[in-house]
């Protein structure tokens, strides 16, 4: 088969983001775009002479197109083996574990996340390195150069492959061996977690609802959940995952899970509930009559993470996203183990995992993860809260009121408003940036402000710095409030607004939130002046 060099001009447009290139499917389908972004990441491994890659993703339309693509132009690369998942998919943490389990140099995983799909919805590819994990910004920055000034890009003409079947081919003397996406991951999870155990709390009539919202996990929560550890046949709901995630929008909150929600707090409520995003790696987790907030999560997992056998011998330390409420502060404290705060994006983890200084992390974005793989897990988090239920023997609702009584509780919400002007979105965080040196002291809506601060994070592995992560303000009375913009949204600005509030009376640890909050609420408003700004006097999303 013959390598062709085809020429090109860049597009100005291809920075990668908080995780990956992502855009509308149309910005994608432009020709050269996608062959352009590919060969930028390509000359970016210097050692990919002869080397092992990882392609896959989520499934979503355009997925297959872009396998091919990218397998044809590792052959031109020079690159000597590709393992890609049976029909091009590869969940985001399988992706990982695949890197990390076979040596890869890195993997090319196509996914725009929880983001909807279809022929105008959201595509993305994104490269994660030889640890399994999302490039750093220094790799990401080196691509979005190379695209600046790309002339041509290296692709072979060898036929579609057919990726339906598992085994191995060759083109262009590049090995091609087409995996089963679930194998790998599956003997992953039964390593970390005790399958016996588990087996058991299903057979004695333990009943969950996995909603894989039509994306990415249906296959490997089947696999596990009802084939290996046999829990009733139609655990697993929309299970098979579709182009356009049958019109769902793959993101496990309780707005777009709203179904596993409202089964969780109705009479007919299973014993656990759950659900993950569009490429696997985020998770949301309801107890009957109970959303567990991922923050809470986090914190309700490092607690009890010893009780699985694969962390049997106690955590490093944890980490969470600036974002992420401190419950997980409290509960390190209580261990004696370090508790880091990092930037939004789970890049940041990367290096305190590769140093072995956490082996629990987490975000309030429903992303929860260990030292397992390199990229945030979503059925793996389910796993280990069934993990704990099996082995302490309480409903899901008990333990998490267990633990708020024993650590308190972070009441947390997030207010997003979507889709803003960029500009307005600019001059409000602009505005509170300016405002920060003179709010210690003030007293606003009845909260008197503590410390404010734009959030500048020292890595403590290699001291590399990362500036203006977001604003945080906390106030005397035991909140907190982050304002920050979004870095995943392909339209316009997204703010978002983290507002939490401490409490550890006993007698006041069951309110409703929007109740607890609503004078924090307010304050944030007000502090930001949102509604002048943007034109919204109300958040789009409040979850
Ligand atoms: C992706 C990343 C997460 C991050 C999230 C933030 O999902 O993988 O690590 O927390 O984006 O999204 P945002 O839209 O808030 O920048
Ligand atoms: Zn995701």
């Amino acid at each position: 088969m013959a390598l062709r060099h085809v020429s090109t001009s860049p597009f100005a447009d291809q920075k990668p983001g908080t995780s990956g290139l992502r855009k509308k499917v149309p910005v994608f389908r432009q020709p050269n775009y996608v062959e352009n972004f590919v060969q930028a990441i390509l000359d970016c491994i210097p050692e990919r002479d002869g080397a092992t890659l990882v392609i896959g993703g989520d499934g979503r339309f355009f997925n297959r197109e872009v396998v091919q693509i990218a397998i044809k132009m590792a052959a031109a690369n020079g690159l000597g083996r590709v393992l890609v998942g049976r029909d091009g998919l590869l969940s985001t943490p399988a992706a990982s574990c695949v890197i990390r389990k076979h040596g890869a140099i890195g993997g090319i995983v196509l996914s725009a996340s929880h983001n909807p799909g279809g022929p105008d919805g959201d595509f993305g590819i994104k490269f994660n390195g030889a640890n399994g994990g999302p490039a750093p910004e220094s790799v990401t920055s080196a691509i979005f150069e190379q695209t600046k000034t790309i002339t041509a890009y290296r692709i072979s003409d060898a036929p579609d492959l057919d990726l339906g079947v598992t085994g191995t081919s060759e083109i262009d003397g590049m090995s091609v061996e087409i995996i089963d996406p679930v194998a790998d991951y599956a003997e992953l999870m039964h390593s970390l977690f005790d399958f016996e155990a588990l087996t058991k709390l299903f057979a004695s009539g333990f009943r969950m609802r996995f909603d894989a919202l039509s994306a990415i996990t249906g296959p490997y929560a089947k696999a596990i959940l009802e084939d290996t550890l046999g829990a009733e046949a139609g655990t697993v709901v929309n299970g098979e995952p579709k182009p356009d995630f049958g019109g769902h929008h793959p993101d496990p909150n309780p707005v777009h899970a709203h179904e596993l929600f409202d089964l969780m707090h109705g009479p007919d409520a299973p014993d656990f509930g759950a659900a993950s995003d569009g490429d696997g790696d985020r998770n949301m987790i309801v107890a009957p009559g109970l959303f567990v907030t991922p923050s809470d999560s986090l914190a309700i997992l490092a607690a009890h993470a010893h009780r699985a056998p694969g962390y049997a011998t106690g955590l490093a330390g944890v980490a969470r996203s600036m974002p992420t409420s401190r419950a997980a502060d409290r509960v390190a404290a209580k261990l004696g183990i370090e508790a880091f705060e990092t930037p939004t994006g789970w890049k940041f983890f990367g290096n305190l995992l590769d140093a072995g200084r956490i082996t629990l992390c987490g975000e309030e974005s429903a992303g929860t993860g260990s030292n397992h793989v390199r990229e945030k897990d979503g059925l793996w988090a389910v796993l280990l809260w069934l993990n704990i239920l099996a082995a302490t023997g309480k409903p899901a609702q008990d333990l998490v009121r267990a633990h708020w009584a024993e650590f308190g509780r972070d009441y947390y919400t997030r207010h997003d408003y979507e889709e803003i002007d960029s500009d307005a979105a600019k001059r409000l965080m602009d505005g509170l940036r300016a405002k920060i040196a003179s709010l210690p002291g003030q007293t606003i809506g009845g909260l008197t402000v503590k410390t404010a601060d734009d959030f500048r994070y020292v890595d403590p592995v290699d001291g590399s710095v990362t500036e203006a992560q977001g604003v945080r303000i906390t106030f005397a009375e035991d909140a907190r409030i982050v304002y920050r913009l979004s870095g995943t949204g392909t339209a316009g600005a997204t703010l978002r607004v983290y507002i939490e509030r401490y409490e550890s009376d006993p007698t006041r640890l069951e309110q409703p939130v929007a109740e607890m909050l609503a004078p924090v609420v307010a304050v944030a408003r007000e502090l930001a002046d949102i509604a002048a700004i943007t034109g919204r006097a109300e958040p789009s999303v409040v979850t």
